[in-house]
């Protein structure tokens, strides 16, 4: 639920501080269930797309506070996990305690991962590629630390459907028939201001809004920066609710209309 936004945040330190601003609202309402795409949609489509994973080392970028990565532990992957906010690593960590899945977690920037060259055998990267400065220089980090075959796989914001001037019109009883797409002012690290739209009212005001710098970029951007890199494309959905999800959970059928992600999988050539 877009609520507009003026600002703007380039710097990365800016950026950082941004976020960890926003983790414990985001890990608070994300874990009451507030963030709706990402459960009923995002993360179900990601998880099909993935390769198997057991036995791998992986690393996920972009953590927040860890319930995607967990998912992927629960595959059978042996994951270290990075994030730039201390808050959401914090609540990671108290998950893993509670719970163990052999997790690794790590304070550090997609910008400058803190690994040696060739030292994970896949990399995932939920929804976080899209948040950072310069995501050509994530991509040529995450290529860095594959082994040859390795993979990355991430999710984005859809580059063609998902720009700030999207809006879902929906009739009387909620129901998507249509999405505007009207021309929007989107400076690169333009802070939107928007909350979760699936948590009860009374939760979600007792959070701030969320402020989020968008480094948004083209479809033929996201391809022309894989290709720059040693990784070769070789999968991609984007994901879209099927006839029951959205007659079940309402919020997600604007997808049909429109995807609202992209997801991408991409190897670097070798054994
Ligand atoms: C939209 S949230 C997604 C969180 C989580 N992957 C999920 O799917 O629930 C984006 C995440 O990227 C993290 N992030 C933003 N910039 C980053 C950077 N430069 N390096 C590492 N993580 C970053 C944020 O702190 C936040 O946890």
């Amino acid at each position: 639920m877009p609520l507009g936004g003026a600002a703007v945040a380039t710097d990365p330190a800016q950026v950082a501080r941004l976020w960890e601003a926003n983790a414990p609202a985001w890990t608070a309402l994300s874990r009451a269930g507030g963030d709706i795409y990402r459960d009923h949609l995002n993360t179900p489509a990601f998880l099909r797309l993935l390769p198997p994973v057991a036995g791998l080392r992986g690393l996920d970028i972009g953590c927040g506070e860890a319930t995607n990565t967990r998912a992927v532990a629960a595959l059978g992957a042996r994951l270290t996990a990075l994030d730039i906010a201390p808050s959401f690593l914090r609540a990671a960590a108290a998950s893993e305690a509670a719970d163990p899945r052999g997790i690794r977690f790590v304070q550090g920037s997609a910008l400058a991962l803190p690994f040696p060259d060739a030292s994970f055998d896949f990399a995932t990267a939920f929804m976080c590629l899209m948040d950072v400065p310069r995501p050509e220089a994530a991509l040529a980090e995450a290529a860095r630390i594959l082994r040859p075959g390795g993979f990355l796989q991430f999710s984005i914001l859809h580059p063609c459907f998902a720009m700030p001037g999207r809006r879902v019109l929906r009739d009387t009883a909620g129901h998507a028939y249509a999405i505007e797409f009207r021309a929007a002012e989107s400076p690169d690290g333009a802070i939107e201001t928007w909350r979760f739209s699936g948590v009860a009212p009374e939760l979600r005001d007792a959070h701030p809004p969320f402020q989020v710098p968008r480094f948004d970029r083209s479809l033929a951007w996201w391809i022309n920066a894989i290709g720059a890199t040693d990784l070769r494309l070789e999968a991609a959905e984007e994901p879209v609710a099927d006839p029951d999800t959205a007659a079940r959970v309402p919020t997600v059928a604007d997808t049909r209309i429109a995807p609202l992600f992209l997801i991408l999988r991409a190897r670097k050539p070798g054994p």
